[in-house]
């Protein structure tokens, strides 16, 4: 992300923006190799090679973590060849590019991190971290006691037997039932096939956990940053599960 030089020295801890500023009109700035004179120029730290009194300035990026309640329509991925709207257009003033951390289907909502620590979000993503995450899953009709059990125990999908889980019914009305069903792989689609594969229709999916963190009173679209504290919380590697 391209931002004014004068900026980029001081987050470098080279100068103050004020003495940063000197140094680019006495021509003591390059960017490419080239003089930098004036202060209204910009540059990318990520790409561009900038020096100080032939010095090369190395700018260490902040690292983010942000909790995003995640709107049904729109996609997880950086691109969409469709066009669909994506979850990093609601990231207004954050300033760094981010990505998320795992995936939610374009019409599920709730808990997505995102993140620019790479390290970070591969150790959550790989399987042997075995994060929980928790769906509240709208279905049509009733459910039996035997499509929870089977859910609970571990569906044949085409893709493998999913691993046991947490399932139970929470609420129920006239025509839906809701069920909170916790998982910790992270395989495509893993909730809704689960779901189809005991005959179960569903109308809306929700993630409202994911590891020792929940969605709370985050408003649809809207997001938060980590605490440092829960950044490294979700970091510790799960106590085995009882098999
Ligand atoms: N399971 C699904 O089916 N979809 C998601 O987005 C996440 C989990």
């Amino acid at each position: 992300m391209e931002e004014r030089i004068q900026k980029i020295l001081s987050r470098a801890g080279i100068a103050s923006r004020r003495e940063a500023e000197r140094m680019i009109t006495a021509g003591r700035v390059t960017v490419n190799g080239t003089p930098v004179t004036e202060l209204g120029a910009k540059a990318d730290p990520e790409r561009d090679r900038i020096t100080v009194d032939g010095r090369p300035v190395a700018v260490e990026e902040k690292r983010v973590y942000i909790l995003l309640n995640k709107p049904v329509g729109y996609v997880t991925t950086m691109k969409d060849p469709e066009g669909r709207p994506i979850v990093t257009d609601l990231l207004k003033g954050v300033g760094v590019r981010v990505f998320p951390v795992g995936r939610l289907d374009y019409n599920t909502e709730g808990l997505l991190l995102l993140t620019n620590d790479g390290a970070w979000a591969n150790r959550l993503a790989h399987p042997r971290h075995e994060v929980d995450k928790e769906y509240l899953v709208r279905v049509r009709g009733t459910v039996a006691k035997e499509q929870i059990n089977r859910i609970a125990l571990g569906v044949e999908l085409d893709d493998g037997k999913t691993a046991p889980a947490r399932v139970a019914v929470t609420k129920q009305s006239d025509n839906n039932t809701w069920i909170s069903i916790t998982i910790h792989e992270g395989r495509y689609r893993q909730v809704r096939r689960m779901c189809e594969a005991v005959s179960l229709s569903v109308v809306r999916l929700r993630r409202v956990r994911y590891g020792s963190l929940f969605l709370g009173e985050l408003k649809v679209g809207e997001f938060r940053y980590l605490t440092p504290a829960e950044v490294k919380a979700l970091d510790e590697p799960r106590p085995r599960r009882p098999r």
